[in-house]
């Protein structure tokens, strides 16, 4: 990224990021806020000016992992110090969130601590930071959206994006920090997603993936005035030209609507991979974690999605060891894993978060027999993601150019199921889409061969040149 002759001095932004995608969204949009004041991305916290923690509190030792990572930089802070310079140490995410006040009382050399719905008050805080003797703390949920302050993304993402449409979750599921710590459902307004979208486009991306923690519980103000679910807002993206693909992430069973399962069959460049959280295969331990789903309903989803997209692929969540299962609880989850078949998954120990209710509910499951059920189910899950992989051998399939490989002449994109694929190409091909003929497959990705002149099914536009 490059200064401008208007821009303040130059200084150095580090950004740490833990988590989920929404995370790294956010580092992108505090990196953003912070340009205009004349930060640029630095590779280390070394000599950095300010330096963000962006933390995630949604599994194990969030706060262990943060702290010894601020007792690292007490020595980067101190040198910089030492040299006449000064570092700016902001904590954000979800455990500033969640701990607020703490994180300052433990780590008195940090200077700011904000909630993810604060971002675009940084450049306040870094002021007052300046100015203050204390620690600057927000994280409070404003009733103003970020969003509305948040300036436009300065330099593109590239060709794949990611865009936030949705915030926060209202379903409180029994094991969950989320609700806690990133706040109320909020939806943007459509016109704001789409006017976004436009952008991310002009600046190259040729694939948008729509994020939120609950992001097919969407919706948002329509330009009439009206309300659109994420399936109309997924039709109105679907027109913006030059752009070639769409995902979203990450969709809960029962926000999974008529309208969205309908842009599945009617909009060939939504990919046909979902990722759809179903965390246990036992109806008991599915109500005990306030899922409001049961097994079949997800059965069901999963052959309503299917019908309405053949080639559709699922990846999903999984935790085993919540409060309360049984041997055959988790037997349950293993026959669903079996019946539905995924391409991809997630696995997870429970992990007690302070102030859930799992965290307080009997019948913990001892540390043993979670590592047991967890290496059960990941050697199955691996297994179907194995099978998954091997299954697309011999076909030809568009893949979506990112960048080059590791290896001399050899390029990497992404297949429609999100598998990375690699290949001997021109790196002219970079931004653009080509059907690829599968060669082999590989635990976690393909590898094939340039199949020019082929038909490629899924990809509604893959020969528009990327607009300029
Ligand atoms: N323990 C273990 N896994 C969890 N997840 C969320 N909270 C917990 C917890 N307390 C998992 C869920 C969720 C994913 C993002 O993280 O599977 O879908
Ligand atoms: Fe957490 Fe459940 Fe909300 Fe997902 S739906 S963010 S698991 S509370």
């Amino acid at each position: 990224m490059t200064d401008t002759a208007a821009a303040p001095a130059r200084k150095r932004l580090f950004i740490r990021t833990w988590g989920c995608q929404m995370n790294v969204y956010d580092s992108a949009r505090m990196a953003d806020v912070l340009a205009p004041l004349g930060y640029a991305p630095a590779e280390t916290p070394e000599g950095a000016d300010m330096v963000i923690l962006n933390t995630c509190h949604i599994r194990e030792k969030a706060s262990e992992k943060l702290f010894s990572e601020l007792g690292r930089l007490r020595a980067v802070k101190r040198r910089r110090e030492q040299a006449g310079g000064r570092m700016v140490l902001a904590v954000a995410g979800c455990v500033a969130q969640a701990e607020g006040a703490e994180i300052t009382a433990r780590a008195p050399w940090v200077d700011i601590v904000l909630g993810p719905q604060t971002y675009h008050r940084l450049p306040e805080m870094v002021a007052r930071a300046a100015r203050a003797a204390g620690a600057v703390i927000e994280t409070d949920f404003p009733v103003e959206a970020k969003f509305d302050h948040l300036p436009e993304a300065a330099g593109g993402q590239g060709i794949t994006a990611f865009l936030t449409v949705q915030e926060g979750c209202d379903k409180f599921c029994s094991f969950c920090v989320v609700p806690y710590t990133r706040g109320a459902e909020f939806s943007r307004p459509a016109a704001a997603v789409l006017a976004e979208a436009r952008r991310l486009v002009a600046q190259g991306a040729r694939e948008i993936t729509l994020l939120g923690q609950n992001v097919n519980a969407y919706h948002g103000e329509a330009p009439d005035g009206a309300t659109w679910g994420l399936g109309r807002l997924l039709r109105a993206l679907a027109e913006i030209p030059g752009l070639s693909r769409l995902r979203y992430t990450t969709s809960h069973p029962r926000d999974m609507d008529e309208e969205l399962i309908g842009a599945h069959r009617d909009l060939p460049m939504l990919m046909p991979f979902l990722h759809l959280p179903v965390q246990s295969g036992s109806d008991r331990v599915l109500a005990a974690m306030n899922r409001g789903h049961t097994a079949a309903g997800y059965r069901r989803l999963a052959e309503r999605l299917r019908a309405a997209r053949p080639d559709l692929a699922l990846s999903s969540d999984f935790i085993v060891g919540h409060p309360g299962e049984t041997a055959a609880d988790f037997e349950a989850t293993l026959a669903l894993v079996r019946e539905v078949g995924f391409a991809q998954a997630f696995s997870f120990k429970y992990s007690p978060r302070p102030g859930t209710p799992a965290a307080g509910a009997p019948h913990q499951v001892p540390e043993v027999e979670k590592e047991a059920r967890l290496a059960t189910l990941q050697a199955l899950l691996r297994e179907q993601q194995e099978g998954f992989n091997r299954s697309r051998v011999g076909m030809t399939m568009p893949v979506l150019f990112t960048g080059t490989g590791r290896h001399e002449g050899q390029i990497v994109g992404r297949s429609p199921w999100l598998q990375p694929v690699h290949l001997r190409g021109p790196a002219s091909l970079i931004g653009r889409i080509a059907p690829v003929r599968i060669a082999a497959a590989h635990p976690n990705s393909l590898s094939g061969l340039l199949a020019a002149g082929e038909a490629v099914r899924h990809d509604q536009r893959e020969e528009e040149p990327a607009p300029a």
